[in-house]
Protein backbone atom coordinates (compact mmCIF):
# COMPACT_ATOMS: atom_id res chain seq x y z
CA UNK A 1 0.00 0.00 0.00
CA UNK A 2 1.20 3.34 -1.35
CA UNK A 3 -0.33 5.89 1.69
CA UNK A 4 0.46 9.27 -0.11
CA UNK A 5 -1.86 7.28 -3.18
CA UNK A 6 -4.12 6.03 -1.15
CA UNK A 7 -4.55 9.62 0.78
CA UNK A 8 -4.87 11.05 -3.01
CA UNK A 9 -7.44 8.37 -4.05
CA UNK A 10 -9.51 9.07 -1.20
CA UNK A 11 -9.16 13.03 -1.21
CA UNK A 12 -10.23 12.91 -5.25
CA UNK A 13 -13.52 11.24 -4.14
CA UNK A 14 -12.98 7.74 -5.12
CA UNK A 15 -14.04 4.48 -3.15
CA UNK A 16 -11.74 2.53 -0.93
CA UNK A 17 -11.41 -1.06 -1.41
CA UNK A 18 -11.29 -3.06 2.04
CA UNK A 19 -7.68 -4.35 1.70
CA UNK A 20 -6.63 -0.88 1.58
CA UNK A 21 -8.32 0.33 4.22
CA UNK A 22 -7.12 -2.01 6.54
CA UNK A 23 -3.78 -1.75 5.79
CA UNK A 24 -4.28 1.81 6.60
CA UNK A 25 -5.48 1.59 9.51
CA UNK A 26 -3.74 -1.35 10.48
CA UNK A 27 -0.52 0.87 9.97
CA UNK A 28 -1.83 3.30 11.89
CA UNK A 29 -2.46 0.93 15.02
CA UNK A 30 0.61 0.10 14.64
CA UNK A 31 2.51 2.96 14.37
CA UNK A 32 4.32 2.45 10.97
CA UNK A 33 1.79 4.94 9.74
CA UNK A 34 2.24 8.61 11.06
CA UNK A 35 0.05 10.98 12.53
CA UNK A 36 -0.18 13.56 9.83
CA UNK A 37 -1.46 11.12 6.85
CA UNK A 38 -4.10 9.88 9.22
CA UNK A 39 -5.13 13.10 9.64
CA UNK A 40 -5.08 13.72 5.42
CA UNK A 41 -7.22 10.79 5.33
CA UNK A 42 -9.51 11.66 7.78
CA UNK A 43 -9.70 15.32 6.39
CA UNK A 44 -10.28 13.64 2.69
CA UNK A 45 -13.03 11.55 4.19
CA UNK A 46 -14.23 14.82 6.29
CA UNK A 47 -15.03 16.43 2.47
CA UNK A 48 -15.78 13.29 0.25
CA UNK A 49 -18.01 11.02 2.71
CA UNK A 50 -17.55 7.63 2.06
CA UNK A 51 -20.43 5.79 0.25
CA UNK A 52 -22.87 3.25 2.64
CA UNK A 53 -20.76 0.45 1.58
CA UNK A 54 -17.35 2.08 2.49
CA UNK A 55 -18.60 2.88 5.84
CA UNK A 56 -20.00 -0.77 6.51
CA UNK A 57 -16.37 -1.88 5.57
CA UNK A 58 -14.51 1.03 7.35
CA UNK A 59 -16.52 0.31 10.96
CA UNK A 60 -16.04 -3.44 10.27
CA UNK A 61 -11.99 -2.67 10.01
CA UNK A 62 -12.25 -0.23 13.17
CA UNK A 63 -13.92 -3.57 15.07
CA UNK A 64 -11.58 -5.77 13.74
CA UNK A 65 -8.39 -3.74 15.24
CA UNK A 66 -9.10 -5.37 18.38
CA UNK A 67 -11.13 -7.52 20.75
CA UNK A 68 -14.63 -8.66 19.59
CA UNK A 69 -15.97 -9.85 23.58
CA UNK A 70 -18.17 -12.72 22.94
CA UNK A 71 -21.21 -12.65 25.85
CA UNK A 72 -23.00 -16.24 24.05
CA UNK A 73 -23.02 -17.80 27.26
CA UNK A 74 -25.23 -15.65 28.97
CA UNK A 75 -28.61 -15.86 29.23
CA UNK A 76 -31.00 -13.38 27.50
CA UNK A 77 -30.72 -11.06 24.81
CA UNK A 78 -27.99 -8.09 25.51
CA UNK A 79 -29.55 -4.84 24.90
CA UNK A 80 -27.52 -1.39 25.21
CA UNK A 81 -28.03 2.28 24.29
CA UNK A 82 -25.72 4.64 22.89
CA UNK A 83 -25.91 8.78 23.30
CA UNK A 84 -24.45 10.88 20.34
CA UNK A 85 -23.92 12.85 23.46
CA UNK A 86 -25.68 15.69 24.88
CA UNK A 87 -25.57 18.25 27.98
CA UNK A 88 -27.06 17.22 30.64
CA UNK A 89 -27.82 13.58 29.58
CA UNK A 90 -27.36 11.54 32.29
CA UNK A 91 -29.99 8.96 30.79
CA UNK A 92 -27.78 6.06 31.17
CA UNK A 93 -27.62 6.39 34.67
CA UNK A 94 -31.31 5.77 35.21
CA UNK A 95 -31.65 3.35 32.12
CA UNK A 96 -29.77 1.34 32.77
CA UNK A 97 -30.56 0.13 36.58
CA UNK A 98 -34.41 0.53 34.89
CA UNK A 99 -33.53 -1.85 32.27
CA UNK A 100 -31.98 -4.60 33.99
CA UNK A 101 -34.81 -4.57 36.66
CA UNK A 102 -37.13 -5.76 33.98
CA UNK A 103 -35.10 -8.46 33.69
CA UNK A 104 -32.64 -7.53 30.30
CA UNK A 105 -29.06 -7.18 30.74
CA UNK A 106 -27.36 -4.66 29.93
CA UNK A 107 -23.62 -4.48 29.51
CA UNK A 108 -22.81 -1.05 28.87
CA UNK A 109 -19.39 0.26 27.87
CA UNK A 110 -19.16 3.97 28.01
CA UNK A 111 -17.20 6.67 27.29
CA UNK A 112 -15.93 10.45 29.36
CA UNK A 113 -17.17 13.71 28.74
CA UNK A 114 -16.23 14.87 24.74
CA UNK A 115 -15.74 18.49 23.88
CA UNK A 116 -19.05 20.66 25.82
CA UNK A 117 -20.98 17.21 26.04
CA UNK A 118 -20.54 15.16 29.61
CA UNK A 119 -19.33 11.50 30.19
CA UNK A 120 -21.17 8.71 32.06
CA UNK A 121 -17.86 7.68 33.23
CA UNK A 122 -16.85 10.83 34.39
CA UNK A 123 -20.81 11.07 36.40
CA UNK A 124 -20.54 7.35 37.66
CA UNK A 125 -16.55 8.32 39.02
CA UNK A 126 -17.71 11.05 40.89
CA UNK A 127 -18.95 8.40 43.45
CA UNK A 128 -16.23 8.05 45.67
CA UNK A 129 -14.75 4.38 45.12
CA UNK A 130 -16.71 3.67 41.96
CA UNK A 131 -14.43 1.94 39.46
CA UNK A 132 -14.88 2.34 35.64
CA UNK A 133 -11.45 0.48 34.71
CA UNK A 134 -12.84 -3.24 35.10
CA UNK A 135 -11.09 -5.93 32.95
CA UNK A 136 -13.63 -7.52 30.37
CA UNK A 137 -13.23 -10.32 32.82
CA UNK A 138 -15.34 -8.50 35.45
CA UNK A 139 -17.06 -7.10 33.26
CA UNK A 140 -18.90 -10.03 31.83
CA UNK A 141 -18.83 -11.38 35.82
CA UNK A 142 -20.59 -8.63 36.82
CA UNK A 143 -23.35 -8.91 34.07
CA UNK A 144 -24.20 -11.97 34.70
CA UNK A 145 -24.55 -11.76 38.20
CA UNK A 146 -26.14 -8.44 38.59
CA UNK A 147 -27.62 -8.17 35.14
CA UNK A 148 -25.56 -4.77 34.60
CA UNK A 149 -22.32 -3.35 34.57
CA UNK A 150 -20.71 0.11 33.53
CA UNK A 151 -17.19 0.32 32.70
CA UNK A 152 -15.15 2.43 29.83
CA UNK A 153 -13.74 1.32 26.91
CA UNK A 154 -10.62 -0.97 27.53
CA UNK A 155 -7.32 -0.72 25.85
CA UNK A 156 -7.98 -3.52 24.11
CA UNK A 157 -11.18 -2.87 22.14
CA UNK A 158 -11.04 -1.04 19.28
CA UNK A 159 -7.91 0.53 19.56
CA UNK A 160 -7.80 1.90 16.25
CA UNK A 161 -10.89 4.36 17.65
CA UNK A 162 -8.91 5.62 20.84
CA UNK A 163 -6.13 6.75 18.19
CA UNK A 164 -8.15 8.41 15.98
CA UNK A 165 -10.53 9.90 18.25
CA UNK A 166 -7.62 11.27 19.52
CA UNK A 167 -6.73 12.79 16.57
CA UNK A 168 -10.01 13.82 15.26
CA UNK A 169 -10.32 15.98 18.47
CA UNK A 170 -7.95 18.49 17.48
CA UNK A 171 -8.01 18.40 13.69
CA UNK A 172 -11.15 19.90 13.21
CA UNK A 173 -12.83 16.06 11.73
CA UNK A 174 -14.92 14.91 14.52
CA UNK A 175 -18.59 16.20 12.88
CA UNK A 176 -18.33 13.86 9.84
CA UNK A 177 -21.21 11.16 9.37
CA UNK A 178 -19.08 8.03 8.44
CA UNK A 179 -16.27 8.62 10.70
CA UNK A 180 -18.75 9.25 13.93
CA UNK A 181 -20.32 6.40 12.44
CA UNK A 182 -17.28 3.78 12.36
CA UNK A 183 -16.34 5.73 15.33
CA UNK A 184 -19.71 4.40 17.66
CA UNK A 185 -20.20 1.66 16.03
CA UNK A 186 -17.30 -0.11 15.98
CA UNK A 187 -17.07 0.20 19.93
CA UNK A 188 -21.06 -0.96 20.60
CA UNK A 189 -20.43 -3.72 18.31
CA UNK A 190 -17.35 -4.91 20.13
CA UNK A 191 -19.29 -5.13 23.26
CA UNK A 192 -20.80 -8.65 23.07
CA UNK A 193 -24.11 -6.96 22.97
CA UNK A 194 -27.34 -8.24 21.05
CA UNK A 195 -29.16 -5.54 20.65
CA UNK A 196 -28.98 -1.61 20.48
CA UNK A 197 -30.85 1.45 20.73
CA UNK A 198 -29.51 4.84 19.71
CA UNK A 199 -30.27 8.31 20.73
CA UNK A 200 -29.01 10.71 18.10
CA UNK A 201 -29.37 14.02 19.87
CA UNK A 202 -30.51 16.81 17.79
CA UNK A 203 -30.11 20.57 18.42
CA UNK A 204 -27.87 23.43 19.31
CA UNK A 205 -26.28 21.11 22.32
CA UNK A 206 -25.74 18.35 19.72
CA UNK A 207 -23.08 17.67 17.28
CA UNK A 208 -25.50 17.67 14.69
CA UNK A 209 -27.18 20.68 14.68
CA UNK A 210 -30.18 19.86 12.04
CA UNK A 211 -32.60 17.54 12.15
CA UNK A 212 -31.54 16.82 8.82
CA UNK A 213 -28.16 16.02 9.31
CA UNK A 214 -29.69 14.17 12.66
CA UNK A 215 -31.33 11.64 10.57
CA UNK A 216 -29.21 10.98 7.94
CA UNK A 217 -26.68 9.95 11.03
CA UNK A 218 -29.10 7.96 12.60
CA UNK A 219 -30.37 6.12 9.70
CA UNK A 220 -26.80 5.44 9.15
CA UNK A 221 -25.90 4.21 12.05
CA UNK A 222 -28.98 2.14 12.35
CA UNK A 223 -28.54 0.73 9.05
CA UNK A 224 -24.96 -0.30 9.69
CA UNK A 225 -26.52 -1.97 13.35
CA UNK A 226 -28.91 -3.67 11.66
CA UNK A 227 -26.55 -4.90 8.62
CA UNK A 228 -23.84 -6.13 11.29
CA UNK A 229 -26.62 -8.43 12.58
CA UNK A 230 -27.77 -6.61 15.39
CA UNK A 231 -31.05 -5.85 15.68
CA UNK A 232 -30.57 -1.59 15.98
CA UNK A 233 -33.26 1.41 16.31
CA UNK A 234 -33.02 4.69 17.16
CA UNK A 235 -35.00 7.72 18.31
CA UNK A 236 -33.58 11.47 16.88
CA UNK A 237 -34.26 13.47 21.01
CA UNK A 238 -34.17 17.16 21.70
CA UNK A 239 -30.96 18.68 22.63
CA UNK A 240 -32.02 22.24 22.10
CA UNK A 241 -32.17 22.53 25.46
CA UNK A 242 -30.29 20.66 28.59
CA UNK A 243 -31.79 17.41 29.37
CA UNK A 244 -32.86 17.71 33.00
CA UNK A 245 -32.22 20.06 35.47
CA UNK A 246 -28.38 19.39 36.21
CA UNK A 247 -25.70 19.85 34.33
CA UNK A 248 -22.21 18.81 35.96
CA UNK A 249 -21.12 15.27 37.31
CA UNK A 250 -22.45 14.99 41.12
CA UNK A 251 -25.47 17.11 40.32
CA UNK A 252 -26.31 14.99 37.72
CA UNK A 253 -26.06 11.67 39.82
CA UNK A 254 -28.13 13.39 42.16
CA UNK A 255 -30.67 14.29 39.95
CA UNK A 256 -30.74 10.28 38.54
CA UNK A 257 -30.64 9.03 42.16
CA UNK A 258 -33.67 11.34 42.64
CA UNK A 259 -36.12 10.38 39.38
CA UNK A 260 -34.79 6.37 40.17
CA UNK A 261 -37.15 7.64 43.48
CA UNK A 262 -39.65 8.44 41.18
CA UNK A 263 -38.91 12.31 40.98
CA UNK A 264 -40.54 13.66 37.90
CA UNK A 265 -38.29 15.61 35.95
CA UNK A 266 -40.65 15.52 31.98
CA UNK A 267 -38.26 15.46 29.45
CA UNK A 268 -35.34 13.80 31.40
CA UNK A 269 -37.52 10.95 31.68
CA UNK A 270 -39.87 10.87 28.62
CA UNK A 271 -36.34 10.16 26.90
CA UNK A 272 -35.36 7.62 29.50
CA UNK A 273 -38.73 5.80 29.10
CA UNK A 274 -38.74 5.60 25.58
CA UNK A 275 -35.25 4.47 24.98
CA UNK A 276 -35.83 2.46 27.93
CA UNK A 277 -39.08 1.06 26.37
CA UNK A 278 -37.33 0.29 23.25
CA UNK A 279 -34.39 -1.72 24.96
CA UNK A 280 -37.08 -3.98 26.93
CA UNK A 281 -38.77 -4.54 23.61
CA UNK A 282 -36.15 -5.56 21.64
CA UNK A 283 -34.77 -7.77 24.53
CA UNK A 284 -37.94 -9.64 24.63
CA UNK A 285 -39.61 -8.81 27.18
CA UNK A 286 -42.53 -6.69 25.88
CA UNK A 287 -44.71 -6.68 23.03
CA UNK A 288 -44.51 -3.63 21.93
CA UNK A 289 -41.62 -0.28 22.75
CA UNK A 290 -44.69 1.45 24.50
CA UNK A 291 -45.31 -1.68 26.48
CA UNK A 292 -41.89 -2.14 27.53
CA UNK A 293 -41.91 1.89 28.46
CA UNK A 294 -45.00 0.89 31.03
CA UNK A 295 -42.53 -2.49 32.80
CA UNK A 296 -39.94 0.51 32.96
CA UNK A 297 -42.68 3.22 34.65
CA UNK A 298 -43.16 -0.12 37.05
CA UNK A 299 -39.76 -0.80 37.69
CA UNK A 300 -39.24 2.55 39.06
CA UNK A 301 -42.91 3.18 41.03
CA UNK A 302 -41.56 -0.69 42.71
CA UNK A 303 -38.10 0.73 43.94
CA UNK A 304 -36.37 -2.25 41.52
CA UNK A 305 -34.84 0.40 39.15
CA UNK A 306 -33.41 2.28 42.21
CA UNK A 307 -32.56 -1.51 44.52
CA UNK A 308 -30.39 -2.43 41.35
CA UNK A 309 -28.63 1.05 40.90
CA UNK A 310 -27.42 0.86 44.48
CA UNK A 311 -26.34 -2.96 43.81
CA UNK A 312 -24.44 -1.82 41.21
CA UNK A 313 -22.28 0.68 42.66
CA UNK A 314 -22.10 -1.35 45.43
CA UNK A 315 -20.65 -4.41 43.28
CA UNK A 316 -18.29 -1.55 41.14
CA UNK A 317 -16.80 -0.25 44.66
CA UNK A 318 -19.01 2.50 45.05
CA UNK A 319 -20.27 4.41 48.11
CA UNK A 320 -24.00 3.53 48.23
CA UNK A 321 -24.48 4.79 51.53
CA UNK A 322 -24.00 8.35 50.19
CA UNK A 323 -26.37 7.75 47.69
CA UNK A 324 -28.76 7.63 50.82
CA UNK A 325 -27.34 10.65 52.17
CA UNK A 326 -26.77 12.55 49.44
CA UNK A 327 -26.35 15.87 51.32
CA UNK A 328 -22.64 14.53 52.90
CA UNK A 329 -21.71 15.70 49.60
CA UNK A 330 -18.96 18.33 49.63
CA UNK A 331 -20.14 21.69 48.18
CA UNK A 332 -18.47 24.12 46.26
CA UNK A 333 -16.79 26.50 47.77
CA UNK A 334 -18.80 29.21 45.29
CA UNK A 335 -22.05 29.54 44.16
CA UNK A 336 -24.21 32.45 42.45
CA UNK A 337 -27.40 32.92 41.17
CA UNK A 338 -27.99 34.04 37.81
CA UNK A 339 -30.59 36.51 37.72
CA UNK A 340 -33.33 37.21 35.11
CA UNK A 341 -32.89 41.32 34.53
CA UNK A 342 -36.63 41.29 32.77
CA UNK A 343 -40.34 39.15 33.26
CA UNK A 344 -41.15 36.99 30.21
CA UNK A 345 -40.71 33.47 29.58
CA UNK A 346 -37.65 31.19 28.65
CA UNK A 347 -37.46 30.92 24.76
CA UNK A 348 -34.29 29.22 24.59
CA UNK A 349 -30.83 28.14 25.45
CA UNK A 350 -27.44 28.32 23.83
CA UNK A 351 -27.10 24.63 24.92
CA UNK A 352 -23.39 24.46 23.40
CA UNK A 353 -22.30 27.67 25.41
CA UNK A 354 -23.80 26.32 28.71
CA UNK A 355 -22.15 23.06 28.05
CA UNK A 356 -18.99 24.80 27.58
CA UNK A 357 -19.64 26.86 30.65
CA UNK A 358 -19.96 23.78 33.44
CA UNK A 359 -16.39 22.65 31.37
CA UNK A 360 -15.51 25.38 32.27
CA UNK A 361 -16.57 25.93 35.98
CA UNK A 362 -14.58 22.39 36.49
CA UNK A 363 -17.44 19.68 35.45
CA UNK A 364 -15.44 18.88 32.10
CA UNK A 365 -11.84 18.65 30.98
CA UNK A 366 -9.92 21.47 28.48
CA UNK A 367 -6.96 19.76 28.23
CA UNK A 368 -6.88 16.37 28.30
CA UNK A 369 -4.78 15.98 31.08
CA UNK A 370 -7.08 17.98 33.15
CA UNK A 371 -8.48 16.97 36.63
CA UNK A 372 -12.70 17.06 36.97
CA UNK A 373 -14.03 18.76 39.59
CA UNK A 374 -17.41 16.38 40.87
CA UNK A 375 -18.93 18.77 42.28
CA UNK A 376 -18.59 21.57 39.72
CA UNK A 377 -21.67 22.35 37.62
CA UNK A 378 -25.00 24.13 36.76
CA UNK A 379 -28.43 24.14 37.93
CA UNK A 380 -31.62 25.48 36.29
CA UNK A 381 -34.62 26.50 38.10
CA UNK A 382 -36.17 27.14 34.44
CA UNK A 383 -36.31 25.52 31.16
CA UNK A 384 -37.87 26.35 27.67
CA UNK A 385 -41.77 28.08 28.12
CA UNK A 386 -41.30 28.40 31.95
CA UNK A 387 -42.21 32.14 32.94
CA UNK A 388 -40.21 34.31 34.71
CA UNK A 389 -39.92 37.47 36.86
CA UNK A 390 -37.49 40.16 36.76
CA UNK A 391 -35.09 39.29 39.65
CA UNK A 392 -35.85 35.83 39.74
CA UNK A 393 -33.12 32.77 39.55
CA UNK A 394 -32.94 31.30 36.31
CA UNK A 395 -30.22 29.16 36.92
CA UNK A 396 -27.58 28.52 39.98
CA UNK A 397 -23.82 28.16 39.16
CA UNK A 398 -21.49 26.31 41.32
CA UNK A 399 -17.53 25.86 41.36
CA UNK A 400 -14.42 26.26 43.29
CA UNK A 401 -12.99 28.94 40.52
CA UNK A 402 -13.94 32.27 42.15
CA UNK A 403 -11.93 33.88 39.99
CA UNK A 404 -14.02 33.22 37.70
CA UNK A 405 -17.71 32.90 38.90
CA UNK A 406 -18.92 36.26 38.25
CA UNK A 407 -17.90 36.46 34.34
CA UNK A 408 -19.92 32.94 33.93
CA UNK A 409 -22.84 34.42 35.41
CA UNK A 410 -23.16 37.05 32.72
CA UNK A 411 -21.85 34.98 30.41
CA UNK A 412 -24.98 32.09 31.48
CA UNK A 413 -27.21 35.24 31.03
CA UNK A 414 -26.12 35.57 27.36
CA UNK A 415 -27.17 31.87 26.78
CA UNK A 416 -30.97 32.77 27.52
CA UNK A 417 -33.29 34.07 25.56
CA UNK A 418 -36.32 35.44 27.44
CA UNK A 419 -39.27 36.93 25.31
CA UNK A 420 -42.91 38.31 26.46
CA UNK A 421 -44.85 35.24 25.11
CA UNK A 422 -44.46 31.55 25.50
CA UNK A 423 -42.82 29.84 22.82
CA UNK A 424 -43.99 26.26 21.51
CA UNK A 425 -42.59 23.62 23.19
CA UNK A 426 -40.31 21.40 21.22
CA UNK A 427 -41.41 17.40 22.03
CA UNK A 428 -38.41 15.03 23.96
CA UNK A 429 -38.68 12.66 20.51
CA UNK A 430 -38.24 13.81 17.19
CA UNK A 431 -38.25 10.83 15.13
CA UNK A 432 -37.98 6.95 15.21
CA UNK A 433 -35.55 5.17 13.31
CA UNK A 434 -35.68 1.62 12.22
CA UNK A 435 -34.39 -1.29 9.28
CA UNK A 436 -37.59 0.42 7.55
CA UNK A 437 -36.53 3.89 8.05
CA UNK A 438 -37.76 6.88 9.79
CA UNK A 439 -40.87 7.61 11.23
CA UNK A 440 -42.66 9.66 13.33
CA UNK A 441 -43.08 9.13 16.83
CA UNK A 442 -46.51 8.68 17.69
CA UNK A 443 -46.75 6.75 21.29
CA UNK A 444 -48.76 7.98 24.03
CA UNK A 445 -46.69 10.13 26.51
CA UNK A 446 -46.41 8.47 30.06
CA UNK A 447 -47.16 11.83 31.12
N1 LIG B 1 -19.01 9.66 19.97
C1 LIG B 1 -18.12 8.72 19.55
O1 LIG B 1 -17.89 7.73 20.22
N2 LIG B 1 -17.48 8.93 18.39
C2 LIG B 1 -17.71 10.01 17.62
O2 LIG B 1 -17.11 10.11 16.56
C3 LIG B 1 -18.63 10.99 18.06
C4 LIG B 1 -19.28 10.79 19.25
Amino acid sequence: MNPVELIRRKRNGEHLSRTELEQFIDGYVKGSLPDYQMTAFLMAVFFQGMTPEETRVFTEVMLHSGEVIDLGTLPGIKVDKHSTGGVGDKVSLILAPMVAACGVPVPMISGRGLGHTGGTLDKLESIPGFRTDLSIEEYKKIVGELGVVLIGQTEKLVPADRKMYALRDVTATVESIPLIAGSIMSKKLAEGIDALVLDIKTGNGAFMKSQEDSLALGSTLVGLGNQMGKKTVGFVTDMSQPLGTKIGNWLEVVESVDCLRGKRIPDLMEVTYVLGGAMVWLGGKAASIHEGMKLCQDAIWSGKAYEKFLQLVTRQGGDSQLLENLDRYPESDHSIDVISPLDGYVAGFDTFGIGVLATELGAGRLKVDDVIDPKAGIQLQKKVGDAVQKGESIATLSTDKSEIIQKAAKRFLACISVKGSAPPVLPAIHKYIDDKGQHPWTAPSLY
